[in-house]
């Protein structure tokens, strides 16, 4: 049972891409057009600051912030911009974690993470042989756990100061009146057309007849129809009433589990946020059910005693290093960590100093460690997730990160109700002890019982520099490559002097204990993959590692923000 239910409510360059079609104004007022507009990498700003995956949803929140909103209405308003503009992973059928600090001090975290039905069972996605059906986990209506999003966003609601019907009303406009999209969006789209078919039982608004193209108009009405219920009646809006018996009549059409029971009693957590230091800077993170905030606070404890700056920026010496910190760090999560409610994670153990610098007593700074002689399991996650870094003007500090788990969670739309749900039970153990389909491993810690949260790797991420005083807002999607991606972007900045847009443009590597192997993005130093090969290390090329949206604020107290160039991601601000 849960225990810990405490409130239940609770730089500068312009890129490429303008779209040109007729004009249309959103609320809330002139400055955003959601059919002109631009992508924005990096600024620098005196006041109010964001960057997240879409500049449509960065734009929105710096208005709201204009019209006198706080970080937190800024934060509610994205999330809801994005549940429209960015459909692969922003949602309101998926869930995720806040982590903020206020101005006057005062940290905390809301955990809005998905739960199980209470129809789900531990072998429910095991044969009747035993073997796992992975596919069940990850499409269709049967993938879904109970969605958090709407929770959270009321559970931020105390700490904003405008009306909600005010925060949701752009992202109204923008399902009713539509959008233009991006070259991106067209392919992510286009690639995902045939799974949308296969999943939902109703034509969506994301798939139409032909192939789309950079500068179509995306309208979702039913969408719009959604919000506006839950603009008129609240989260009672979502949970209960009309959307709900929607989500569970889209359910009952193919064996999904959720009911109206699971929607009326989900409740986001506010939990204490996980705390550490670093050479005295504040680092304040998500605890469990997120690995994120233990698994950053083990690699930066790891590194914390070498002379990394002296290493210098991706020598052979320091990724090396910051390799062995990440095998071992991910080597504990699949057996230690899981939802604190159903699982005692030992979070003081795991990251306390004497027990971090134990478990870098064998690293050898010759030679690759092999994972065979470190103990555990790490499980298999989507990296399609979405984040986004907010500071206002009085420094009230938000960073969020959020998924449906998957690209377009489990491609179910909910049929009447136009939103898409998560396949978030894919990251439960679908098995615990045995690998997966993707030679993945779990724990019992991660196994599933209805009701508890699924295990998460998403890590937003707050650090204060040594007066106590906001110092960067980070985070990122990418998976289990979350925690690596932070991790190497703090390094970046804290370490080897490094500017926010220069720390997460930087080419990135990752370890995750298993597979044995080192993943590099491709724009990786060569010579040191070469000498990394020579230690023992199997290198593997692999597609974008993270997407970062970093805000750093300067010594004069203005703000340096940048959004990764991975992606259509943007920053915003006044
Ligand atoms: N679904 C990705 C994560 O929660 O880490």
């Amino acid at each position: 049972m849960r225990k810990s239910i405490l409130l239940a409510i609770l730089h500068i360059f312009f890129i490429q891409l303008s779209f040109a079609q007729s004009p249309k104004i959103v609320a809330p007022g002139a400055a955003v057009d959601p059919f002109h507009y631009t992508i924005e990498k990096s600024n620098v700003y005196t006041n109010a600051s964001v960057s997240c995956a879409h500049p449509l949803a960065s734009a929105i929140g710096a208005e709201i912030m204009k019209q006198g909103g706080n970080a937190f209405d800024a934060a509610i308003a994205i999330q809801l911009a994005l549940a429209v503009v960015y459909t692969n992973a922003g949602n309101i059928g998926g869930g995720g974690f806040l982590v903020a600090r206020q101005v006057k001090g005062k940290t905390f975290t809301i955990d809005f993470r998905e739960t199980a039905p209470e129809k789900a069972t531990r072998d429910m996605y095991l044969d009747k042989n035993g073997n796992p059906q992975s596919d069940l986990s990850l499409y269709g209506h049967k993938a879904c756990g109970v969605p958090g999003t709407v929770a959270g966003l009321f559970a931020t609601l105390p700490y904003a100061v405008l009306p909600f019907k005010t925060l949701i009303q752009p992202a109204i406009d923008l399902a009713e009146n539509g959008y233009v999209i991006t070259e991106s969006e067209a392919s992510a789209l286009n690639a995902t057309r045939k799974s949308f078919i296969e999943n939902s039982t109703a034509p969506t608004a994301l798939v139409k007849n032909s192939e789309w193209k950079s500068g179509d108009t995306l309208v979702q009405k039913e969408l719009a129809q959604t919000l506006k219920r839950i603009q008129k009646s609240g989260a009672k809006g979502f949970y209960e009433g009309k959307t709900a018996s929607l989500i569970v009549a889209e359910m009952k059409k193919r064996d999904g589990l959720i009911s109206k029971k699971d929607l009326k009693n989900y409740t986001a957590i506010s939990r204490p946020a996980l705390e550490f230091r670093y050479k005295g800077y504040t680092i304040i993170g998500m605890a469990p059910p997120s690995s994120g905030g233990i698994i950053l606070c083990q690699l930066m404890k790891m590194v914390e005693d070498k002379p990394l700056a002296d290493y210098g920026f991706q020598t052979t010496k320091s990724v090396q290093l910051m390799i062995e910190a990440e095998r071992r760090a991910f080597a504990d999560r699949s057996v230690y960590m899981g939802d604190p409610d159903y699982w005692k994670v030992p979070i003081k153990t795991l990251t306390s100093d004497v027990y971090i610098k134990n478990r870098m007593a064998d690293y050898d700074s010759t030679r690759a460690t092999p994972s065979s002689v470190i103990k555990a399991g790490i499980i298999k996650e989507s990296e399609e997730t979405t984040h986004i870094s907010i500071i206002d003007k009085a420094g009230n500090m938000v960073s969020i990160t959020t998924t449906l788990n998957n690209s377009y969670g489990s491609r179910t739309v909910v049929s009447g109700a136009g939103f898409l749900l998560n396949d978030e039970m894919d990251d439960f153990s679908i098995k615990p002890g045995v690998p997966n389909l993707y030679g993945a491993v779990g724990g019992e810690a991660n196994a599933i019982q209805p009701g508890k949260r699924m295990l998460s790797s998403m890590a937003p991420t707050l650090v204060l520099d040594k007066n106590q005083n906001p110092l960067i807002v980070a985070g990122t999607p990418g998976g289990t490559t979350i925690p690596t991606s932070v991790f190497q972007t703090l390094i970046n900045i804290l370490e080897f002097g490094m500017n926010a847009s220069d720390a997460i443009g930087k080419p990135k590597f990752h370890h995750q204990w298993l597979p044995d192997e080192v993943m590099v993005e491709k724009e990786f130093d060569p010579e040191v993959k070469k000498q990394l090969q020579s230690m023992g290390y199997t290198l593997t090329e692999r597609g974008q590692i993270g997407r970062m949206e970093v805000i750093r604020i300067l010594p004069d107290g203005s703000r340096e923000v940048a959004a990764d160039p991975r992606g259509d991601d943007s920053v915003n601000g006044f």
